[in-house]
């Protein structure tokens, strides 16, 4: 491998100064951070045994997972099986999925769908009584159990009505993870979390911590992710030690509505496999020649293939053609889109729609391994926030909820078996100095800078360019004091300088890694993750298992 490119900055260890000694104190058994259907399924598996204190940024409901319309992949269909949709998640993670994790997420699928239904969350069925499944990108049949097109509001209202009514759950809204508390033996013991309201973080001191913050697609321009998804899970991870792994792999959704709503509202995939077309400029449907599966080809390659055709046409969009679905059709089937979409001008029935490519999924994460542990003991983390090796270099859609549905109930497990205890510690630690910088600006520049040089297509050139610019913007901004906005703005150019420094290392492309300097995968060189840790200046090269990528011959991929 190449090891010429320089690794990302060290940064700050933590985002405020603080000495446990003089903050107000928590304690419990497990402490979750956000609530998600990851977070929202740690706590409650942990609390059959456990007290769980669990810690959100807004209120329990405005996750990323409440916006997923698709739905849960699960090989619960007649004709479908275990093995089909393992092998479908391996070729759409192009040689780095971990198989072990793969193997174990889809098939403990059906069971954890099951509980789900138990805790209340419905999902459609057709005439005939069985559950209805839908196809999306990358799938080799329908296996998509949802809810309409809001699958995502679904699981979310459910679940959250049910840990709202848990007694053995404490719930903390309005609540801002600043940093992960670590003792001297570098075990984590909880996490200083800013109260709504407060001048100084409180202490709260766990026997676990489980990371289920989510993505980080706001340092991002054009995303589908809420405001909230600032990557705070992942930047505070990194600045207590823990290794970090799969950060250039940033998934880009192929449709997103073309407005000037930011975020952009989401196109779901299930419209395509329903049937609808992706048409060029001249109203060909130009995904055809591209791919076996057409429109229904991996999002990477969508995606890019978009993108192409916008520059081809000069025009910011492409468009999406579902007319010959019929309105009927589209108002029972996707009523969140249909009404969204007349609500912005556009009757799906008689009007094409302008789409175009978006941020969406952080592949990249916290390195766990099958049972959510990260490197650092007594840290867990579960979902968008981790990187499990589940995805690869590029996730098969609808296998997102299902991650993080799956390692929850796997960290509960061990959680169960070890009921590790709360234990106070003293720590101290200073924060960054200086004025703060005004974290709107800086936001926004992050944002610019990341769609600008470190989007779908990269170089070399563009990607150094990023690193100065960011390293610029981080040197702005101060020190943040206890401001949600400016510890945001903080995190997002961490994760932002984590992205581009591992896009810059990887000189191949692959997944939803595209570098036009390097265009083509190179399996003899890279096909390892890249697992990063604060103050190592190079990475680690993580070997995966090796699988036979058996639908690759299907799709005609290799
Ligand atoms: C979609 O509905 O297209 C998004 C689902 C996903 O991101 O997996």
């Amino acid at each position: 491998m190449d090891t010429s490119a320089e690794g990302p900055a060290a940064g700050p260890r933590y985002l405020l100064g603080f000495d446990t000694a003089a903050l107000d104190n928590r304690e419990c058994d497990v402490l979750v951070v956000g609530s998600g259907i990851a977070g929202l399924v740690a706590a409650l598996q942990a609390s059959r045994f456990a007290h769980v204190l669990l810690v959100t940024k807004r209120d329990v409901s405005q996750t990323n997972t409440w916006y997923a319309q698709g739905g849960i992949a699960g090989a619960v269909g007649e004709t479908d099986s275990v093995e089909l949709h393992l092998s479908d998640t391996l070729v759409v993670g192009q040689g780095l999925c971990e198989p072990e994790v793969v193997g174990a997420v889809v098939g403990e699928a059906r069971d954890a769908l099951r509980d789900l239904v138990a805790l209340g969350v419905s999902f459609d069925h057709s005439r005939n009584g069985r559950v209805a499944l839908a196809r999306e990108g990358g799938h080799s049949l329908p296996r998509v159990l949802h809810s309409g097109d809001a699958t995502g509001a679904q699981v979310q209202d459910t679940l959250s009505g049910v840990v709202r009514g848990s007694h053995a759950i404490e719930v903390l809204e309005d609540a801002f993870l600043v940093d992960l508390l670590l003792s001297e033996d570098g075990s984590c013991r909880g996490a200083l979390v800013l109260e709504p309201g407060a001048t100084r973080p409180t202490a709260v001191w766990a026997g676990a911590t489980v990371l289920a913050t989510g993505g980080s697609g706001q340092v991002y321009r054009v995303t589908t992710n809420p405001r909230i998804a600032t990557g705070d899970g992942i930047a505070a991870a990194w600045r207590a030690g823990a290794e970090l792994a799969d950060m250039e792999f940033m998934q880009f959704h192929p449709t997103a509505l073309d407005s000037a709503a930011s975020p952009k509202f989401l196109i779901t995939e299930a419209l395509r496999g329903d049937g609808a077309y992706l048409l060029d400029c001249e109203e060909h449907r130009f995904m055809l020649g591209v791919h076996p599966l057409a429109e229904l080809a991996p999002r990477d390659v969508v995606s890019r293939e978009i993108e192409k055709v916008m520059a081809r046409c000069g025009r910011p969009n492409v468009w999406l053609d579902a007319r010959h679905l019929g309105a009927e059709h589209l108002a029972q089937r996707f009523p969140t889109i249909w009404q969204t979409c007349l609500d912005a001008g556009y009757d799906l029935s008689r009007d094409l729609l302008p789409v175009a490519p978006a941020a969406h999924y952080m592949v990249g994460g916290v390195f766990v391994d099958v049972d959510g542990r990260s490197t650092i003991p007594g840290l867990f983390a579960s979902g968008e926030v981790s990187a499990s090796g589940l995805h690869g270099a590029n996730r098969l859609a609808s296998n997102s909820l299902l991650e993080g549905l799956v390692f929850s109930r796997r960290i509960a497990r061990v959680l169960e078996r070890e009921r590790p205890k709360s234990q106070a510690v003293r720590v101290t630690g200073e924060g960054p100095t200086g004025v703060p910088g005004a974290p709107g600006p800086a936001r926004a520049a992050i944002q610019q800078t990341m769609s600008t040089f470190v989007g779908m297509t990269r170089t070399g050139a563009g990607l150094r360019a990023a690193a100065d610019e960011l390293a610029a913007i981080a040197a702005s901004l101060g020190g943040p004091g206890p401001n949600v906005d400016a510890m945001e703005a903080r995190n997002m150019v961490t994760v932002a300088g984590l992205i581009t420094h591992a896009a810059l290392y990887r000189r191949e492309s692959r997944g939803t890694h595209f570098r036009s300097d390097f265009p083509t995968r190179d399996d003899k060189q890279w096909r390892a993750r890249l697992g990063w840790t604060r103050g190592a200046s190079e990475p680690r090269q993580i070997a995966v298992g090796v699988a036979p990528e058996a639908g690759a011959v299907a799709f005609g991929l290799e």
